[in-house]
């Protein structure tokens, strides 16, 4: 696999085991990404790492320049992304501390730069997004959780939603009906960027908690960050297996 990228979320600041080998400030025409590119080695595999919400963590998901993140990393020549994200969970598979490789996405997000073809001295561009996710790079996914027996949901619908508010119970009611098997806030505009500049691109989203009325009681950040201790750690594994295929 040539110049992978990974773009690391919630719970997912820096990867613990990269060697670093530099650190670049590119600032881009859309204005300055979330932080520097790391470039590093995972595995013995050269590998660019950005940490979405700035390092420390600090921009909240309807801040992040997710224009200048993408932009940056095709001047870096990057031609794979694989984007970490925490998220709820909505359907029954979908439990705390789970992993699962999405397959499709519905947007309810809004008033984000969502484009690169923004500018009316550029002919209109309607990019083809039947399929949000990379094919093979979803395939490499789940064959390198297979190989390193990790548990993993192979398919599954991710729902972006605005934030920095979590969703109410009635919100979550009606995602499902709509299909979704997950919630996060951060899956758009990153991954039809990332098409617009044809670079390949798959999301790992982990899941951190039951969404908004699927079990009684509130959402607490300290649930969200047990869950999320165990369910980055099997994903570091996850991205060293895949490194090692
Ligand atoms: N909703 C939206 N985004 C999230 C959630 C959630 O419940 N958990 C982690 N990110």
């Amino acid at each position: 696999m040539t110049k992978l990228a990974i773009i690391g979320g919630t719970g997912l600041t820096q990867l613990a085991d990269l060697k670093i080998i530099k650190s670049d400030s590119i600032d881009t025409p859309y204005g300055l990404p979330s932080a520097n590119f790391i470039t590093g080695e995972l595995n013995n595999t050269p590998v660019v790492f950005l940490a979405r919400h700035g390092n420390p963590h600090k921009l909240a998901p309807h801040k992040i320049n997710y224009r200048a993140n993408v932009w940056g990393l095709k001047q870096l020549g990057v031609e794979h992304i694989i984007a970490i994200a925490a998220v709820g969970g909505i359907t029954p598979q979908m439990m705390p501390a789970h992993i699962a490789i999405p397959d499709q996405i519905i947007d309810y997000s809004y008033d984000r730069k969502h484009t690169y073809f923004d500018d009316d001295k550029q002919p209109v561009t309607h990019i083809d997004f039947t399929y949000p996710y990379s094919q093979n790079l979803r395939s490499s996914l789940i064959k390198a959780a297979a190989n390193s027996a990790i548990n993993i949901s192979p398919i599954a619908t991710y729902g972006c939603t605005q934030g920095p508010r979590l969703e109410t119970a009635a919100e979550i009611k009606r995602m499902e009906r709509d299909g979704c098997d997950v919630v996060g806030m951060t899956g758009m505009p990153e991954a039809a960027l990332a098409r617009e500049l044809n670079i390949d691109y798959a999301a790992i989203a982990v899941i951190a908690n039951w969404a908004a009325g699927k079990v009684e009681g509130e959402i607490t950040m300290a649930e969200i960050e047990r869950n999320l201790h165990v369910g980055m750690s099997n994903t570091a594994e996850l991205l060293k297996a895949l490194l090692a295929s």
